[in-house]
């Protein structure tokens, strides 16, 4: 299966991009976490990267896409993938596309995840990310057992830098101006599934579980 999860800042692209790849053998691609491990890398790309992944603005389209062509190159794709946070602008959702189409995988859903604002910003003023294997905490929603320390590898919890409120309320102006408008561009394919994703985790990942199933025949859903 290959599928897109769209939706704002905050709303659990993430998180649900993790539940569905480990339960449905996915490849989870996602760009934030790619950028994220360039800036920690200090290579070009991630110097480039860091100041306007900071102040909430998004990279050029060709230099994510670029990213993303070679990602999807690799052998782990060949399973099935969820993208999550790709594609941002109409043009990322050419060009990938057109990727796709030439390695004969196209899209199978795009799933557009929403939430009110005020859930999303309580989300991301509270979210902690271990720097080791990426996994994902909310101080209240999801605390790890052991304050500060990730349940999983033992790594020390970091708040993002682009987890500050007034950047948080950039990022979302920008995805109305820039990422929303997609919504339209799959519905009017028929690929597009709307989910309300203001439940508990568990709940979303059941609700985007049963929207997948009476088109997909997937053993494992
Ligand atoms: P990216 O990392 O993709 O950030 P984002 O799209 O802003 O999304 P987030 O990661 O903030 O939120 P999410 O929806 O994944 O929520 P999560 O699951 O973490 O991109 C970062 C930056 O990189 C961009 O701003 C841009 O600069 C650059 N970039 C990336 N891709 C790009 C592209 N294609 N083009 C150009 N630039 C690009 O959940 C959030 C919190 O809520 C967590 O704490 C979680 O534990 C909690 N939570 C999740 N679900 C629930 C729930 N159901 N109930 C309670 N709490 C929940």
């Amino acid at each position: 299966m290959r599928l897109v999860l769209l939706g704002p800042p905050g709303v659990g692209k993430g998180t649900e991009a993790g539940l569905l790849s480990q339960r449905l053998n996915l490849d989870h691609i996602s760009t934030g976490d790619m950028l994220r491990n360039e800036v920690k890398e200090k290579t070009p790309l991630g110097r480039q990267a860091e100041g306007v992944m900071s102040k909430g603005k998004l990279l050029p389209d060709a230099l994510i896409m670029a990213m993303v062509r070679k990602r999807l190159s690799q052998g782990e794709a060949n399973r099935g993938f969820i993208l999550d946070g790709i594609p941002r602008t109409i043009v990322q959702a050419e060009e990938l596309e057109d990727i796709l189409r030439e390695m004969d995988r196209p899209l199978d859903f795009v799933i557009d995840l929403v939430a009110r604002e005020d859930v999303l910003i309580s989300r991301l003023s509270g979210r902690r990310v271990c720097p080791k294997c990426q996994a994902l905490y909310h101080i209240i929603n999801m605390p790890s057992k052991r304050e500060g320390l990730c349940d999983r590898c033992g790594g020390e919890l970091y708040q993002r830098v682009d987890d500050q409120v007034e950047t948080i309320r950039h990022r979302l102006k920008i995805y109305q101006d820039e990422t929303s408008g997609l919504k339209d561009f799959y519905k009017k394919k028929g690929m597009l599934l709307t989910i309300n994703a203001e439940g508990e985790v568990e709940e979303t990942f059941v609700k985007i579980k049963s929207s997948l199933l009476p088109k997909y025949d997937c053993p494992s859903l």
